[in-house]
């Protein structure tokens, strides 16, 4: 049985006070039960990283888990603007989202640099996410399941099969991110198979484990749909994660899946 996971993405958002409201509101949801079993899922919200010690010291009177967006691949040393995974820890990271096509698109990270950071994190005793996914270009040419499995292979064949018994994957569709469409459940669960099968072929029982979240466009509305099929094991939660009643619907959805 494999434990839901909910991870909100606050991307670029927020401000000290927001933040701190979206925290506050999230947490008396909680603790009135507006999550019936909130226990039985995991909660993790990664907000802009400066705010990372602000959300965490909150976090750690709740069941919410922290993250970050993004991560530098090295240890330390001469890498001007960018957080070792050591200092992100200190301040309370426990999950970092990888690879997320926002990442890939518009700053340039490729395959290999992803399984690089899937590497660090697990060296750190930090929770990848990995995001993987096509672009609608790919979609329409018949080739989602090919990119897909592609970025899946990359980092078994860097960090080998055992990570995926921590790491989580994320199946982001590029066209369903922000835009408000999202990829039908069966059209998610399609891919979810094939990439739960991509971890099969190289071992049947971390296969069965692996955690593998959809992400794009899920929304209040339609997180209960998702998280019924059979491979969707939780949601990577973009904009609906910075209103409090949604984020809180969709962790109740995924608690009753
Ligand atoms: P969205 O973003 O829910 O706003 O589509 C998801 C993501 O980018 O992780």
């Amino acid at each position: 049985m494999r434990k839901s996971l909910v991870a909100g993405n606050w991307k670029m958002n927020g401000n000290k006070v927001s933040v701190d409201a979206l925290m506050d509101g999230l947490m008396s949801g909680l603790n009135s039960g507006a999550v019936p079993a909130s226990e039985s899922i995991d909660i993790l919200v990664c907000p802009s990283t400066v705010y990372l010690s602000q959300v965490a010291d909150k976090a750690a009177q709740s069941v919410i888990n922290t993250g970050v967006q993004n991560i530098s691949q090295f240890e330390s040393g001469a890498y001007t603007g960018e957080l070792s995974l050591a200092m992100l820890v200190d301040f309370g990271c426990c999950y970092a989202i990888v690879g997320h096509s926002e990442r890939r698109s518009l700053f340039g990270e490729t395959d290999a640099q992803v399984a690089d950071k899937c590497e660090a994190a697990l060296n750190a005793g930090v929770t990848p996410i990995l995001c993987v996914g096509e672009s609608l270009e790919q979609r329409d040419a018949g080739e989602a399941l090919a990119v897909v499995t592609e970025q899946v292979l990359t980092v078994i064949e860097r960090c080998g099969i055992a990570a995926f018994n921590t790491a989580v994957i994320a199946y982001e569709p590029v066209w369903a991110i922000g835009t408000g469409r999202t990829a039908s459940p069966e059209q998610a669960q399609e891919v979810h198979a094939a990439i739960r099968a991509v971890l099969h072929d190289a071992d049947a029982e971390v296969a069965a484990a692996t955690r593998i979240l959809y992400g794009g466009s899920v929304g209040a509305a339609n997180a209960a749909e998702l998280f019924a099929q059979r491979d969707i094991d939780g949601g990577l939660v973009g904009g609906a994660s910075l209103k409090v009643d949604d984020f809180l619907a969709i962790c109740s959805a995924a608690a009753a899946a």
